[in-house]
């Protein structure tokens, strides 16, 4: 079984103070796609994220990678596999220097120091912050860091990549360059993101979430060019899916 798959089975998760995250989110992400995960504040995306490498366990149900179900003993062999980037940068910089928190996890799959170097050097260039190497994490700009914390992921080579909000805080050249690189990562990906436009580019697939469950899940063009849909969740239809062009 190909360890780039990712399945939900009618997972369910409630919040220690009670709120009901996810109510019986069933999918199966299969090896190479592209799939987006939209939907309003609030509607679960950042908590399906976190069962995807067992931050959070499900209340009921499965979340399976490649085969193997996520479980607390699970959780090393699932987190080799699963890279995780969070919404905010700031849960995953906590290193003196940048270069630190980028060899950090290379460092701890106990690869030789010249094999840490070159996966320092080529997650940093890949998400352009190559000149950032030296600098102190809480020291960068919200966007530095979203980049910095991608790095941190890219450097352990994961199976699958799973990445909440990989646009958000980013200016335009930047925000390219991210896309750029999602789109020549061959593996399994699974991306939250408000930037629709960033989806319609990128992912043939969309599974889109209201109030903790899976409203939509389908081929980006079907799911986006349907306005009903799309405003019962929340959300807005990208430019080139209205039926009506909006962009002059
Ligand atoms: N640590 C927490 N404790 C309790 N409830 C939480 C916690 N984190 C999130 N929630 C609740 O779970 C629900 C889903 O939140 P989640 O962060 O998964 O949404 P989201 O789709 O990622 O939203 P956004 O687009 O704003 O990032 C919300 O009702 C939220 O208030
Ligand atoms: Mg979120």
């Amino acid at each position: 079984m190909s360890h780039h798959y990712l399945r939900f089975d009618n997972v369910h998760y409630r919040y220690p103070n009670g709120c009901e995250a996810l109510r019986g989110v069933s999918f199966c992400i299969t090896h190479g796609e592209k799939v987006a995960l939209v939907g309003a504040n609030g509607a679960g995306k950042s908590t399906l994220l976190l069962h995807t490498d067992g931050l959070l366990l499900p209340t009921s149900g499965h979340v399976v990678v490649g085969g193997v179900t996520v479980t607390p003993k699970t959780l090393p062999l699932v987190r080799r596999t699963v890279g995780l980037v969070f919404q905010d940068p700031d849960n995953q910089l906590f290193m003196p220097t940048v270069e630190e928190d980028v060899a950090f996890g290379p460092v701890n799959m106990r690869l030789t120091d010249e094999e840490v170097e070159v996966r320092v050097a080529s997650a940093l260039s890949a998400v352009g912050a190559t000149e950032l190497r030296h600098a102190a994490p809480h020291q960068l700009s919200g966007g530095q860091k979203k980049r910095v914390a991608i790095a941190t992921v890219l450097s352990m080579s994961p199976s699958i990549l799973v990445m909440d909000e990989p646009t958000a805080s980013l200016d335009p050249r930047s925000r390219r360059q991210i896309i750029s690189l999602i789109d020549s990562f061959d593996h399994t990906s699974l991306i939250a993101t408000h930037d629709m436009e960033m989806v319609a580019e990128l992912c043939r697939r969309v599974i889109v979430m209201k109030d903790g469950a899976v409203a939509a899940d389908g081929d980006t063009a079907s799911v986006f060019g349907d306005s009903a849909l799309l405003e019962e969740c929340g959300l807005e239809q990208p430019c080139r899916f209205r039926s009506v062009s909006c962009c002059g």
